[in-house]
């Protein structure tokens, strides 16, 4: 018993600091939506917050989806020069949005708390609200084709441009992945397969809520492409679907 207890200690001291030595943590667990160790959590569960097995949201929203669905009023993205019409969010944004636009607890699942306690967490954290009003926010659940690409002009049509190709059209074309890029999970996926959903841009199509493909597992705020190229450029993630 003893041996195993030092044996685990020696784990839990040498796990964080090859973690952090490669800036790298793959998956759910340890991220920023590990809601395993919080209180209110009495079963401990990494997946629950957001799926359950049974019983969950008759709207499927996103797949075996066990959170309350936000019902705010959000206020859609909108301009002059846009070709995609934006309504309001819907599918995975909505559920996203269902704890990070502020109005229903981190742990409200569709029939009362989840997670095995009582009582209902506390809302999101200022610093990571986005919306109800999304008028300030990139646009999102509109569906991005190869007919949008098209009258749009300046975006990479999704079914045929591959993530890590030349760009099109650009003097300064250097693929636009990471320069040390580990993520090759994407590489040499279409747009379509790598970004979209059911062709559709959501907030999924830039971050990766379980923290898995891309640059997403080095990146804190969970993006899916981030970095510099090998020029040393940024932006990466906006100049693989814009041609700008
Ligand atoms: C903070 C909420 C959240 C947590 C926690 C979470 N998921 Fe998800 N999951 C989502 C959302 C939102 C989607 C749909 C959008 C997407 O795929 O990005 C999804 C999609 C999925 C899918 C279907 C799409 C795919 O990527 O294959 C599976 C399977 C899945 N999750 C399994 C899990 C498992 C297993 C866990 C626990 C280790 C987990 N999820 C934890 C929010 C979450
Ligand atoms: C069950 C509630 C819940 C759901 C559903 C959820 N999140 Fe989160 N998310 C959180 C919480 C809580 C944090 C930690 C916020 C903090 O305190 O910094 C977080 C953190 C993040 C962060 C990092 C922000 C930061 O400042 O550290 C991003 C990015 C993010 N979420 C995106 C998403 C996306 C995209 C989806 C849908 C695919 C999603 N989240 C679904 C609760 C949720
Ligand atoms: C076009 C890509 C893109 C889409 C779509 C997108 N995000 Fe982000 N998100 C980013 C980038 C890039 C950042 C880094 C900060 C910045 O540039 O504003 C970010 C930052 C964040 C943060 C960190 C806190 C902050 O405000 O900086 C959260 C939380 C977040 N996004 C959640 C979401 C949610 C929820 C959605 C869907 C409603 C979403 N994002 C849609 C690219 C995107
Ligand atoms: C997954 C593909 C994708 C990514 C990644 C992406 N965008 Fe977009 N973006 C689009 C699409 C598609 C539109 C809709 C264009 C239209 O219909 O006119 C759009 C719209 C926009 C618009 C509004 C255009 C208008 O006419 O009002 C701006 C500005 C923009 N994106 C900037 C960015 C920036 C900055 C980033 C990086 C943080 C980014 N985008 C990342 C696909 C993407």
């Amino acid at each position: 018993m003893k041996r195993i207890h030092i044996l685990m200690i020696g784990l839990a001291l040498a796990l964080p600091t090859l973690a952090s030595a490669q800036g790298v943590n793959r998956g759910t667990a340890g991220s920023p939506h590990d809601f395993s160790t919080n209180s209110w959590n009495l079963r401990r569960g990494v997946c629950s917050a957001c799926h359950q097995a049974h019983h969950t949201d008759e709207a499927q929203i996103a797949p075996l989806w066990a959170h309350r669905t936000s019902t705010a009023a959000f206020v859609p993205y909108s301009s002059p020069t846009m070709n995609a019409s934006v309504g309001m969010p819907s599918g995975a944004s909505l559920a996203c949005l269902s704890c990070h636009d502020g109005t229903l607890a981190i742990n409200q699942g569709i029939s009362g708390p989840l997670g095995g306690g009582s009582t209902l967490s506390g809302t999101i954290d200022p610093s990571a609200q986005i919306g109800p009003d999304l008028h300030t926010t990139h646009p999102i659940s509109f569906v991005y084709d190869a007919a949008l690409a098209a009258a749009d002009g300046g975006l990479e049509d999704p079914t045929t441009y591959k993530i890590g190709d030349p760009k099109t059209r650009l003097t300064i074309s250097t693929p636009p992945v990471p320069a040390s890029w580990s993520g090759t999970s994407l590489t040499g996926k279409t747009i379509n397969e790598a970004l979209l959903i059911n062709q559709r841009m959501e907030c999924s199509s830039c971050h990766d809520v379980h923290k898995m493909d891309g640059s997403a597992p080095s990146s804190g705020i969970l993006l899916k492409i981030s970095g510099t190229d090998s020029s040393g450029r940024g932006s990466l993630l906006c100049r693989t679907c814009h041609v700008k």
